[in-house]
């Protein structure tokens, strides 16, 4: 039996830690720092950064799980990954999935990524990088609109614009490079071919180490592709945001689509991870646009998805520990990957006033009909346990405060897309809190971005 460590604390993490806990192999999952969603699961505790016994100057999240004697660590977010957590765990003797630092620099830097997928043939859009601003307002002029201005370091998710008019992407420019808005990862600025098409994820399992190369084990095994729904509102409008929704399989990625992107993108990424000699034991995510001339990657993550991955981990029909288990140890090219037949749809509530400014604190209800909708399950994403209630619920289940903009999706599965779709907003509409708002659309005919571009 075996006590795992999650790092994180989103929907993403949840949805980690509740198929974990599924497990017959492991007795408990420690989140830190967590959220309510996580406290409130089965076999799993959440536990905060900020414990007594926390050195400074070495990985907190290391020694919490040494304390709690942990003996395998799975990693959510970007972030760490990063900075090295991976090789932290590793040098600790506590086997990790996620990417060793010099790996996770894929996602980091999206000048190295771009050098990456320029030196392995991987299908993408053509870009430049500059780190002098005159030379990228010119490079601007010269390319002319729609165009794409990315921040080369990590953004949360705010240092991707698409411009549609020379204007927007002189401002973008500006905005990256001078006004401090998204820190040390605007000193670099790639500036990309802006690709007409429809977006798709495609997350995938990656074990590649020099050893695993050598006896011909190493790989990446992509799970089912899904769609995020990147715009705050109904028809694909307003504002970029974190993902109102997802959804997984897509109709519309065939296997020949399928097949187009293992030769182009994938197939290529697993040679230039073999020639780099990473070791990559972790989640990719292949943020990628089906275009007319073929399947384009847009970006490298390092980890898995969010909202994805709360559509495509309920939709696996086999033990996600025991697979975490095959990326460590070299054994995933020969592990059976079972997926349930049918659909998954997730759409996500958000605090009122998100992206903006949005309150936090407030209360979250959810109906006790929740329960009774059969494959269905909240993933929690912004939300901590109200500690000025000392009730439970009668299921034993602690009060809920949003504390996040994003603050839960509500995934159902089901054999149709339809009776899916039916099912999540049913058990959508019984949570409530004030402010709360969700796309009513996640997955409909207009739903998805389609790529074309409108001025906004
Ligand atoms: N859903 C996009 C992301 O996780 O970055």
């Amino acid at each position: 039996m075996a006590k795992v460590i999650v790092v994180g604390s989103g929907g993403r993490e949840h949805t980690i830690a509740w198929r974990l806990a599924k497990s017959a192999l492991v007795d408990e999952v420690v989140c830190v720092p967590g959220n309510a969603g996580m406290a409130n699961e089965d076999k799993c505790r959440s536990v905060a950064l900020s414990q007594s016994y926390v050195e400074k100057g070495k990985n907190p999240y290391v020694q919490i799980a040494k304390h709690e004697g942990c003996e395998f660590a799975v990693i959510g977010p970007e972030d760490p990954l990063a900075e090295g957590i991976a090789d932290d765990f590793w040098n600790a003797g506590i086997p990790c999935v996620g990417p060793k630092k010099e790996a996770a620099q894929l996602e980091a830097s999206k000048d190295l990524a771009k050098e990456f997928m320029a030196k392995y043939n991987v299908a993408c859009p053509a870009s430049k990088t500059f780190t002098s601003e005159k030379e990228a307002h010119a490079y601007v002029d010269k390319h002319g609109a729609p165009v794409v201005i990315k921040a080369d370091g990590l953004a949360a998710g705010k240092g991707v614009t698409v411009a549609a008019t020379l204007e927007q992407a002189h401002e973008a420019v500006t905005d990256i490079m001078t006004s401090g808005r998204v820190g040390n990862a605007g000193k670099k600025i790639v500036i990309e071919d802006y690709l007409e098409g429809v977006e798709i994820s495609v997350l995938a399992a990656v074990s590649v180490t020099p050893e695993n190369t050598a006896g011909g084990k190493s790989v990446i095994v992509p799970f089912l592709p899904a769609r995020d729904h990147k715009r705050l509102c109904d028809g694909a409008k307003g504002p970029n945001t974190g993902g109102m929704g997802a959804i997984t399989p897509l109709d519309d990625v065939t296997p020949d689509v399928m097949e187009a992107f293992n030769k182009s993108i994938l197939e290529p990424t697993l040679k230039g991870l073999e020639a780099e000699k990473f070791d990559y034991r972790g989640f990719i995510f292949f943020g990628v646009m089906i275009t007319k001339d073929g399947p384009k990657l847009l970006e490298y993550n390092v980890r898995l998805g969010d909202p994805e991955t709360q559509v495509v981990l309920p939709m696996m029909d086999f033990d996600f520990f025991e697979m975490c288990k095959a990326i460590v140890d070299g054994s995933l090219k020969d592990f059976s990957f079972n997926w349930k037949k049918g659909y998954a749809v997730a759409p996500v509530a958000v605090s009122g006033g998100y992206p903006a400014a949005y309150k936090k604190g407030i209360k979250i209800t959810i109906d006790s009909r929740a329960k009774s909708i059969p494959d269905s399950k909240i993933f929690i994403a912004g939300a901590i346990e109200d500690r000025r209630s000392s009730s439970e619920s009668k299921d034993g289940e602690h009060p809920m405060i949003t504390s996040g903009g994003r603050v839960l999706a509500a995934c159902a599965m089901a054999p149709s897309f339809d009776e899916a779709w039916k099912k999540a907003y049913e058990l959508m509409s019984t949570i409530k809190f004030d402010g709360m708002f969700y796309r009513k659309d996640i997955g409909l005919p207009g739903a998805a971005e389609s790529g074309k571009l409108t001025a906004r």
